[in-house]
């Protein structure tokens, strides 16, 4: 990536989102989380766990938030391009939350779906606020009929909303 990210905080508003629709789904995943920094993990323990970013600035904080769920992640620093289809046929599951913030992060996030659904992954999900950039990913994703975008709405502890990306794969 050719900027610093800077996107380290406390809490991005959609990651636990991601947390209510994989709760009830298989154990013993191989899960790659993409766009990790400080990822809500506790929903995670159960699987095998990949985080990948392209800033190294996030892992010790990612690592931190890891230990103090009991959680172990495989660390994995690149960008969302660099995923090739080998790597991607990998995993299970692909979850990714406050991620396509940016124009120029839907073409390679597009791509990295239509690879992932191509190499028999299963799911890829991408919760997001609602961000201009994520609404056109998923209007992408909408060509396709393996493609749903579910609404999530919260009021406590804080009042917010956006949507979630659903992709299921051929299995
Ligand atoms: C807004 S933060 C969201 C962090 C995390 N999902 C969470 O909920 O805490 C976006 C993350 O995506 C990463 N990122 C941005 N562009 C990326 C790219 N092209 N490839 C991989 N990671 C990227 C950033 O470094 C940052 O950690």
């Amino acid at each position: 990536m050719s900027r610093p990210c800077g996107m380290i905080r406390s809490r991005w508003p959609s990651a636990s989102k991601l947390g209510w629709v994989t709760n009830k789904q298989a154990f013993s995943k191989a899960v790659l989380a993409i766009g990790t920094s400080c990822l809500a993990l506790m929903g995670y323990s159960r699987w095998a766990l990949t985080g990948l970013d392209a800033d190294a600035a996030v892992f010790p904080y990612l690592q931190l938030h890891a230990q103090r769920n009991g959680v172990h992640i495989a660390i994995r620093q690149g960008t969302f391009a660099d995923l090739a289809p080998q790597e991607l046929a990998t995993f299970d599951l692909i979850v990714g939350a406050d991620i396509c913030f940016w124009e120029d992060l839907v073409d390679p996030l597009y791509r990295l779906v239509r690879l992932s659904v191509a190499v028999g992954v299963a799911e890829i999900l991408v919760a997001d606020p609602g961000r201009p950039p994520f609404d056109e990913l998923c209007a992408r994703c909408l060509q396709h009929s393996d493609t749903e975008v579910l609404a999530w709405a919260t009021t406590t502890p804080v009042v917010e909303s956006g949507r979630i990306l659903r992709v299921v794969g051929n299995v």
